[in-house]
């Protein structure tokens, strides 16, 4: 497995690849990597001839200056996972070598950033699109894996590849969780034993809204509220939203028909978690 911190060492890496006819798959990640990282990272094995992974904390997505000091950063770890699993090349730049000089171009995300996260994080959806569009011409792969995990940034990246022409394939991957509904995320690492009890009642409050819905609810605020009622009153749980979207878009749905999102953020202690459940209506959409 080939570590490379520089951009001009990589394209050349990557040259030789595309000469030696393979397909390049790419998993972008900012470290701390966990099962859930590793599910990316088989799929784009199994899918591709030539696997990168990326390691780069990227200061331009961060909101709170605390989140991003606090950041689990654990490369040895990660390398090691990344041998393990057959990658062939990690891409971990300095901030210095994605970031040379301030940048004078970012993407500034519209309408599929005005909710759920985009609403609460400002800027954070302009500076994951700014990244991965850094990354995409950098590592220029035939497929990229995104967890479904962050639906939200799925839905992001759809649109700067439609918008901007890029070409490569996006490809979803479905969420990995622990036994008790907790969706995988470096961000669990900073829960203490007590909290860590607590955050699975994030998943179940999603587990509620899909049941209602699959019962034909159609009110979302009912369901929402329903939703929000299965999280237990505790002084360590706030919940900053929970919305039924629709799954492209991203925007609030004013009736419950065909697929829509669950998707929730929670505060566990000074931790956000988000997480989200893809909720069938029995009800058809009417268009
Ligand atoms: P990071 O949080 O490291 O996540 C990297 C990728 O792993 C993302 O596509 C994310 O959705 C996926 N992932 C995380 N937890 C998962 C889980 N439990 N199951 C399945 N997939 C999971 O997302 C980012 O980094 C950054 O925003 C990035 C795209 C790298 C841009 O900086």
């Amino acid at each position: 497995m080939d570590v490379i911190e520089a951009v001009a060492a990589l394209r050349e890496r990557l040259a030789a690849a595309r000469r030696a006819g393979g397909d390049v798959g790419f998993v972008p990640t900012m470290g701390a990597l966990h099962a859930g990282h590793a599910a990316l990272i088989e799929r784009a094995r199994r899918e591709c001839d030539c696997t990168v992974v990326s390691i780069f904390v990227n200061p331009l997505q961060f909101d709170r200056p605390d989140d991003l000091e606090h950041y689990p950063r654990t490369l040895p770890a990660d390398l090691h996972m990344c041998a393990t699993l057959g990658v062939d090349v990690v891409f971990a730049p300095a901030a210095a070598e994605m970031y040379p000089a301030p940048l004078s171009c970012t993407i500034e995300v519209g309408r599929v950033a005005s909710h759920l996260c985009g609403r609460y994080r400002p800027g954070h959806f302009n500076g994951v699109a700014t990244v991965v569009m850094k990354l995409f011409q950098i590592v220029q792969p035939d497929r990229a894996y995104f967890g479904e995990k962050d639906a939200q940034q799925l839905a992001v990246i759809r649109r700067v590849v439609r918008d901007f022409n890029v070409p490569v394939r996006i490809e979803p991957v479905p969420t990995v969780r622990e036994r008790d509904g907790l969706a995988l995320s470096s961000r669990n690492q900073r829960l203490d034993p007590e909290e860590r009890k607590l955050a699975p009642a994030l998943y179940r409050a999603l587990c509620e809204a899909r049941r209602l819905i699959a019962e034909g609810a159609d009110d979302p605020e009912r369901v929402r509220q329903a939703a929000i009622a299965t999280i237990p009153r505790d002084q360590c749980l706030r919940v900053e939203y929970l919305e039924l979207v629709e799954p492209d878009g991203m925007q609030p749905v004013e009736r419950i028909e065909g697929a829509v999102l669950a998707a929730c953020a929670l505060w566990v202690g000074t931790t956000r978690l988000i997480d989200n459940l893809m909720c069938d209506s029995p009800r058809a959409r009417v268009d």
